[in-house]
């Protein structure tokens, strides 16, 4: 991996992963709107800018042309089909090998084996109502888009963020297939990993075509899945025949 484009470069989690990506010394492209440009100024010297809505085609189309890797915020914004938007436009114009890795929350499910808590669904539906009633946000786009990407053969991976908060970095995120896993449960990850999961997804071929739910590694979930693996792998439980 060598050039990577990040769309939606100047938003919280576009930022961690501008920063990671240079971290890993990959050649950066980044595309936000126009009047985001300065949010980026920290990054000036080291990145590619290309300006413009990403749901602009030629926008995206410049931007991901010879890039080994692209990182695609899926964000609800609008009533304008701004995800479904973006993300055909990286399936359509992205190179034929590039990784393709998008970001969205626990609330998209790849084959509907998800099990949410009623929390969740609650947030989901009276949020998403007021959101779209007001014109603000389209959650129902960013299903669409996930949709489309689901089923795509390009090699993607949709990362599924739970809940986040700010603070350092806590290392790489775990997941799960389903939300509902016993190791989700704590429901919060750092941004900052959200993004090193992003990236990191980059050079993971494990995870091509998966949609993996993440929480933060040192949650008290995540901690407690990893004591019971070790536990059963020092006292196995009694074998079949
Ligand atoms: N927030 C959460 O609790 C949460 C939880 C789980 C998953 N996620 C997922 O994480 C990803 C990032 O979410 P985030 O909450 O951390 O936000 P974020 O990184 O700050 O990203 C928001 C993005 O949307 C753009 N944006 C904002 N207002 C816009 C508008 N009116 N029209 C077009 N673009 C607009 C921002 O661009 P500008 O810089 O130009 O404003 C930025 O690129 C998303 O995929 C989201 O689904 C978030």
């Amino acid at each position: 991996m060598k050039k990577v484009c990040i769309i939606g470069a100047s938003g919280k989690l576009g930022q961690y992963m501008v920063q990671h990506a240079l971290d890993r010394g990959y050649e950066v492209v980044g595309v936000c709107r126009q009047r985001s440009v300065a949010k980026l100024d920290k990054f000036k010297e080291r990145i590619t800018l290309v300006p413009g809505a990403t749901n602009d085609r030629s926008v995206v189309r410049k931007a991901v042309a010879g890039c080994d890797g692209v990182l695609t915020v899926l964000a609800p914004w609008g009533v304008q089909q701004y995800a479904s938007g973006t993300a055909q436009a990286v399936l359509d114009f992205s190179e034929p090998d590039a990784r393709l890795v998008f970001s969205c929350g626990w609330h998209i499910s790849r084959d509907g084996k998800d099990v949410y808590s009623w929390r969740l669904k609650a947030l989901v539906s009276i949020a998403g109502r007021i959101a779209r009633l007001f014109r603000l946000v389209e959650l129902d786009d960013q299903v669409e888009a996930c949709r489309r990407i689901f089923s795509s053969d390009r090699q993607w991976t949709v990362v599924r963020g739970s809940d986040l908060e700010e603070g350092e970095s806590q290392g790489l995120p775990v997941w799960s297939r389903h939300v509902g896993d016993r190791i989700l449960e704590s429901n919060i990850t750092r941004r900052v990993d959200f993004a090193l999961f992003m990236v990191a997804a980059l050079e993971n071929d494990g995870l091509i075509r998966e949609a993996p739910a993440i929480v933060g590694c040192r949650t008290r979930s995540a901690l407690a899945s990893r004591s019971k693996a070790q536990d059963s792998s020092v006292h196995p439980g009694p074998r079949g025949p």
